[in-house]
């Protein structure tokens, strides 16, 4: 029997944030503990989706290997058998699925992604790439049959436009997609009752993200602790001076809270435990900038031990594996639609 998928990916365009890695590289990492003997796991940097914001080209190349190099210092195994680690532009397939399966995506719905709306309006030009980037996501996914999705938060939409467009190649042409599980059970799998976002430091009202210019909001897996600590330490709060957890009318410690609990491993419940009620931000503040710069300590020790040339031949196999794998899916679609015989 074919086991079920787990795939996901990280862009490589900038710098990886503290956001990135407790909503996205733990959970990967918990997910192969926990799941490799009965799952096959999936690994990839979507590098061909660097482009639909701003990235510095001349650094790509080497950024791509250093992501994969984080999720190896978070406790992701390179060497594991079930799980499979590349690049997208290296295996062409993405890019040819996603050529077809543009014809099956609408411009209204494309319009309505709230990622695609927040990115165009911080941008003075919007390239086709930002629009169509929701569609390249379904062809990574759909590619290799994948069931179960970790992502955070932010990527619900996509998720859920990517069912939606195997749905309806299904309907049309008859099974020829696994169509990813929906979003709540997605979440039920990684263990969450709420997609994890954590905010930005200085306005908790918007996600913390590597593609916007937010640095006192931002702390980037390169910062020195004593930096990460410091932004903590300034983060934006609110006057109600009561701590809870409520990310409607209390955003910046809500933030603080969940920050602390994916840290030391504990529910939000658990962490609130100690600080319900009480009035000092700064206590609370002074414990979540400690747990972050011991985070960012033994992170970045564990990060300088492991080499690019692991990295390079890892992918070098799997890519090699996969490009041979992914012909078969690509053949039925090209048949489904008329391409071959
Ligand atoms: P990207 O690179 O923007 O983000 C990678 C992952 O990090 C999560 N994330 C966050 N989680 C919590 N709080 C935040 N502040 C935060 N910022 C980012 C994202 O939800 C994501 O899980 N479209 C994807 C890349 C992609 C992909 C795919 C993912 C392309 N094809 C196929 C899975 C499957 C993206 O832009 O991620």
């Amino acid at each position: 029997m074919t086991k079920e998928v787990i795939l996901t990916g990280i862009r490589s365009n900038a710098e990886l944030t503290l956001g990135n890695y407790l909503g996205a590289v733990l959970p990967m990492v918990q997910l192969q503990k926990e799941k490799h003997e009965s799952y096959d796991l999936h690994f990839f940097i979507p590098d061909l989706h660097s482009f639909t914001t701003p990235v510095d080209h001349s650094t790509l190349y080497a950024q791509t290997i250093d992501h994969i190099r984080t999720f190896a210092a978070a406790g992701f195994d390179l060497n594991n058998k079930s799980t499979k680690i590349y690049r997208q532009s290296f295996i062409p397939a993405h890019s040819e699925l996603f050529t077809i399966l543009n014809n099956f995506a609408y411009m209204g719905e494309l319009s309505r992604m709230t990622q695609f709306k927040d990115k165009s309006e911080q941008a003075d030009t919007v390239s086709s790439g930002l629009f169509t980037y929701p569609v390249l996501m379904a062809a990574d996914i759909l590619l290799y049959g994948a069931s179960w999705v970790p992502l955070g938060d932010d990527q619900k939409q996509h998720l859920e436009l990517t069912r939606d467009l195997a749905l309806r190649f299904n309907n049309k042409f008859g099974d020829t997609f696994v169509v990813p599980h929906e979003w709540n059970k997605q979440l039920a799998f990684s263990h969450r009752d709420s997609g994890v976002r954590i905010r930005s430091l200085s306005n908790p009202t918007k996600k913390m993200s590597k593609s916007v210019d937010d640095p006192r909001g931002t702390i980037l897996l390169s910062d020195t602790p004593e930096e990460a600590a410091k932004k903590i330490m300034s983060a934006t709060t609110d006057d109600l001076a009561e701590i809870d957890f409520d990310f409607e009318k209390r955003p910046g410690v809500s933030n603080l809270l969940q920050i602390e609990s994916l840290l030391t491993d504990q529910t939000v419940d658990q962490v609130l435990a100690s600080w319900k009620g009480k009035s000092n931000y700064g206590d609370l503040k002074t414990a979540v900038a400690k747990s972050v710069s011991d985070f960012l300590k033994s992170y970045q020790e564990k990060l300088s031990q492991i080499s690019s040339e692991i990295v390079e031949a890892k992918l070098a196999d799997d890519e090699e594996f996969l490009n041979d794998q992914t012909t078969n899916l690509l053949l039925q679609v090209q048949k489904s639609v008329g391409l071959r015989r």
